[in-house]
């Protein structure tokens, strides 16, 4: 009986903790992704931050092989115009993909990033 009351309690902590998505692609479904209206602070550098900085930020950058810096404005500028940050994310040809080792961005943080690239890369 103990132990039965026992797997009950589990179970419905189970379902009180355990049972919430909150992935991007499962609350809004492939088409709902809403990349429009962009920011460097609210979306592109949250982003970095998450995915990209635990080897480019100005700290790490130099010790982990390669001296492109994301946890700047300016910086990431740089590799805004030039046209590393998209062909790396994308994984096009002729450039490193990234994240190195990890697993591609969703596509909607893609799509987020294309936005803000395309609409000149501000400091907004
Ligand atoms: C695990 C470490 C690591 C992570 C995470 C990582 N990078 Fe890199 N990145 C590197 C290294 C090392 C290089 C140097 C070139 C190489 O090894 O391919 C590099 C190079 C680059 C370059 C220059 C590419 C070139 O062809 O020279 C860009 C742009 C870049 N990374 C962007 C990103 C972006 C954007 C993210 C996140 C989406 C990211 N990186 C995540 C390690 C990382």
């Amino acid at each position: 009986m103990t132990k039965l009351k026992i797997l009950a309690g589990l179970i419905s902590l189970m379902f009180a903790t355990g049972c919430y998505y909150d992935k991007e692609e499962i609350l809004y479904p492939a088409g709902s992704c809403n990349a429009a209206g962009s920011t460097y602070s609210g979306t592109v550098s949250p982003i970095l931050n998450a995915y990209c900085n635990s080897c480019h930020s100005t700290a790490a950058a130099p010790s982990s092989g390669n001296n492109i810096v994301l946890d700047n404005y300016n910086s990431v500028k740089i590799q805004a115009s030039n046209g590393m940050l998209l062909g790396t994310i994308n994984h096009a040809a002729g450039h490193s993909p990234m994240p190195k080792g990890g697993a591609k961005l969703s596509s909607c943080d893609i799509a987020k990033i294309t936005n803000w690239v395309g609409s000149g890369a501000p400091n907004n």
